[in-house]
């Protein structure tokens, strides 16, 4: 995964041919329901969405440009700017808040030296708060990845961070 701008954008054939795909799932006229999946993939091949990614999915389903923006910019899991091989998408909901998860994340934000938004400068690590992702009665929680991370306390945080950075 690349998180650098990208000069050439375009997917790759195998890709291309999964984009057709995805569009035939929608009925006629309602193409532009493909723009979540297509997002999806570009972030996944290019590791964020930059203006040129987004000006190439909408080259792709035949939209405007603004309507992908829109789209990119309301959801939590589009990155619109470079994010670090670990991006913790920390809930900062009510019941996660109850249960103590401003404290952690000050707590990340100290020990690696990054605010809410930011990355590393050795672009391992990205903190990014987002509203409730459905694991309240798991509170406090992450997400990395596909992966959740529940009952945090500033030790699991620790062992965490200790554990990919040994991963790299
Ligand atoms: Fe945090 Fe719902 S409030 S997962």
């Amino acid at each position: 995964m690349e998180t650098t701008a990208n000069a050439a954008l375009t997917f790759s054939a195998e890709q291309l041919k999964k984009v057709e795909e995805i569009i035939k799932r929608y009925p006629e006229g309602r193409h532009k329901s493909a723009l979540l999946p297509l997002l999806h993939m570009a972030q996944d091949t290019w590791g964020w969405l930059s203006p040129a990614a987004m000006d190439y999915v909408a080259s792709l389903l035949k939209i405007q440009p603004i309507e992908v923006y829109e789209v990119a910019s309301f959801y939590s899991m589009y990155y619109l700017k470079p994010m670090g091989k670990y991006v913790m998408e920390f809930c900062r909901t009510g019941p996660c808040c109850l249960m103590g998860s401003e404290n952690i994340v000050h707590y990340i934000e100290n020990k690696l030296n990054i605010k809410d938004g930011g990355t590393t400068e050795d672009g391992m690590f990205s903190l990014k708060t987002v509203e409730c992702l459905a694991a309240c009665g798991y509170a406090p929680m992450m997400q990395v990845g596909e992966n959740y991370y529940e009952h945090l306390t500033e030790e699991k945080v620790d062992a965490l961070l200790d554990e990919w950075r040994r991963k790299g």
